[in-house]
């Protein structure tokens, strides 16, 4: 047997300001879950570390915007999210929040260390200033238009259209987004950590020490940084929401979010140990110890330069051994976006599929966005689950079950000879742990699952070569070695699915009855898994068919939020000129109803209308021949101005305005009164 390694396994904390969605599983937590249940099925001491992160202006922003408190949007959403991975077999070992007082000590323990060692650079600057807010505008406090593209809605840390990391000072037209002012500039003092100094070091840590193992995406962005030229960046924040700088003289200032979220993973080690009663110290300063980092691209830079920085400046932490970030997931061709809606949530996903949280899991493991964006379509989930799951692993797992209870009451049959083609597929079985864990090891989770499923396939192929349904009649005894070795490769599915598909994997267990002790290696080393004799259990479905309604239904889910986007994006007119009440009283507004309408000869745009207005009878000549039928709209109740000056329309005079106003679409509607008034009452 090899050493047991220890692993750090990390998953970005999330921001607890809005649900969890197929992105975020599918770029984070379900790589580091198959790659921490990888490690631990191979016998390795491996921690799973995550939990929310609470700090950071997007959450004083929510806050804002639903007239309640930062610490009750923190509190709401991490429950939800927490109970999102729980559902979904995320199995962290601690799952941690920024806002506990552990975790507000260990970061601020961890700056002092930083300021007392002159680790940072103080300096005082002019800030973007908020003056009726009374409120210095940080990162997304600020908006403008970005100095390197020129998008118009770049933020004060980031540009979102060119991936620029900036700073408020540097916005064009900054315009406050907590009151829409523009601000004015003010001195303010803070602390910065001089990432310059840390260049040379990272450039050999990283660009010569990790060339081979780390991602090309990941060393693209690394490099990419470090020719840019890194410059000193500070690490506080004039904020109310967060970890309280523990110096003197910096009241009211706060850790930047993206200084204390990462020490998360520490504190969030701590607690696991205060739970557990083990050691933290070994998982953070153990040179032995491997800490891996799973986050998104938008973390990169976060996470192989600043974050290192400050463990190299700390001196008492071992780095990271490797940050194995992916792209980002879309969703039916449209970038996911929480603000827009666009997003499978979990949460909404469990409601419409109990049960199939394996599905999901299965989907996004196999479209995860390893090397480039990649898309995630209802289409495809549908394929994959009936084609792949149903149609490969659960059509394998049910004929054996099923032909093993017919023929033999559910007890695995004692062959009496083995021939070749037996023996190779039992001698192919034992390949396939080291053949997926290999690729697991690479972060090719991807790849490894479709090794899994070629297991699979390789049991389908041996039942349709050696159909044991037909030669149960001619060739009895032949069947018990088919039916033996089957079992060896359900078997064998089952140990190894528990990194992919912890759900289904309890199911094949109990199905099987397989004994607890078998282990990953076990399916690598051991000729044979389960025994003749063995007493298997009940035979159940692991998955089933997913209709074309049901997908049209999500579909049709999204193409709702799409119209309800662009109904809120509808831009308004500006509002017009101020007018004197008298200007109002001059309008003539009435309720009345079209008595008659038919299309002015040769002109397109035209009805000729009869208006009843209450006080008469009178035509009306109206520009909505495009929108409406003749036929439509007689006996509509309209609102008309009826003293607007007549005039000649194609020869025919008009005696007032009927009022419209337009949908969604664009298309013209008239503006109903309700239809119980009387035709020539006047609107005031
Ligand atoms: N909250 C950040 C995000 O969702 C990730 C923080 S990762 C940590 O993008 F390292 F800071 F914890
Ligand atoms: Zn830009």
């Amino acid at each position: 047997m090899s050493q047991k390694q220890r692993y750090t396994i990390t998953a970005a904390l999330p921001y607890t300001n809005g649900p969890v969605h197929i992105g975020h599983l599918a770029g984070v937590y379900i790589p580091a879950d198959i790659f921490t249940r990888y490690q631990k099925a191979k016998g390795n001491d491996a921690i799973y570390i995550c939990g929310s992160d609470e700090h950071g202006v997007p959450i004083t922003i929510r806050a804002k915007k639903e007239g309640v408190t930062p610490q009750q949007v923190v509190d709401k959403y991490n429950v939800i999210i927490k109970k999102s991975f729980e559902d979904f077999g995320i199995a962290f070992d601690n799952y941690s929040r920024t806002s506990l007082p552990l975790h507000h000590q260990t970061a601020a323990d961890f700056f002092k260390k930083l300021y007392e060692d002159g680790k940072f650079i103080e300096q005082t600057t002019q800030q973007l200033y908020d003056e009726q807010e009374q409120q210095f505008l940080a990162d997304r406090f600020v908006t403008g238009t970005c100095p390197k593209c020129g998008y118009e809605h770049a933020y004060g840390d980031q540009c979102e259209k060119c991936g620029s990391s900036l700073s408020p000072m540097e916005l064009i037209n900054p315009v406050s987004t907590i009151s829409g002012n523009k601000p004015v500039v003010k001195e303010t003092k803070h602390w910065y950590l001089p990432l310059d100094q840390y260049e040379p070091w990272l450039r050999e840590w990283i660009l010569e020490g990790h060339k081979q193992d780390w991602k090309p995406n990941v060393l693209g962005q690394v490099k990419s940084w470090l020719d840019d030229g890194l410059r000193p960046r500070a690490v506080t924040r004039d904020l109310d929401w967060g970890v309280p700088v523990p110096v003197e003289g910096a009241e009211g200032k706060v850790l930047y979010v993206w200084f204390d979220a990462p020490i998360g993973y520490i504190s969030s080690t701590k607690e696991w140990s205060e739970k557990t009663g083990k050691d933290w110290q070994p998982y953070w300063k153990d040179e032995d110890t491997k800490l891996i980092h799973f986050i998104g691209k938008d973390n990169i830079v976060f996470h192989t330069i600043i974050f290192p920085a400050m463990l190299k400046a700390h001196g008492d932490y071992i780095l990271p051994e490797n940050v194995p970030a992916n792209e980002f997931l879309n969703l039916e061709g449209d970038k996911i976006s929480t603000s827009r809606n666009w997003a499978v949530w979990l949460h909404e996903y469990l409601e419409e599929f109990p049960g199939k949280q394996d599905v999901l899991r299965y989907v996004l493991t196999a479209n995860a966005p390893e090397t480039k964006d990649n898309d995630f379509t209802w289409k495809d989930f549908q394929i994959r689950n009936n084609s792949e799951l149903v149609g490969n692993l659960g059509n394998f797992i049910n004929r054996v079950m099923v032909l093993t209870k017919k023929y033999y009451d559910s007890i695995i049959p004692q062959p009496e000879t083995m021939t070749k083609t037996d023996e190779e597929v039992l001698a192919q079985i034992k390949i396939y742990p080291e053949k997926i864990g290999k690729l697991i090891e690479r972060y090719r989770f991807r790849e490894a699952l479709s090794e899994y499923m070629n297991l699979a396939r390789l049991g389908n192929k041996y039942l349709a070569d050696e159909e044991p349904w037909k030669q149960v009649k001619t060739n009895p005894e032949r069947v018990k070695s088919i039916m033996f070795v089957a079992n060896q490769i359900a078997a064998a599915l089952a140990v190894l699915s528990e990194v992919f598909l912890p759900f289904t994997a309890q199911k094949l267990k109990d199905m099987l009855q397989l004994p607890n002790e078998l282990t990953w290696d076990d399916v690598a080393q051991k000729d044979i898994l389960l025994p003749a004799g063995h007493q298997l259990g009940e035979p159940q479905l692991l998955f089933e068919k997913i209709d074309d309604d049901t997908v049209a239904k999500q579909v049709q889910k999204l193409l709702d939020t799409k119209k309800q986007n662009e109904l809120d994006n509808k831009a308004v007119d500006p509002q017009k000129d101020e007018i004197s009440f008298d200007d109002f009283m001059k309008m003539d507004i009435r309720t009345a109803t079209i008595l008659e309408a038919e299309k002015m000869p040769k002109a397109k745009k035209l009805l000729v209308l009869k208006v009843d207005t209450g006080i008469d009878q009178r035509t009306i000549v109206s520009g909505i021949a495009e929108h409406f039928k003749p036929e439509d709209i007689i006996g509509k109740k309209v609102l008309v101005l009826v003293n607007l000056k007549p005039r000649k329309l194609r020869g025919v005079e008009s005696q007032g305005m009927i009022l419209m106003t337009e949908n969604a679409e664009g298309k013209l509607v008239f503006v109903n009164p309700d239809e119980a008034v009387p035709n020539g009452m006047s609107i005031s």
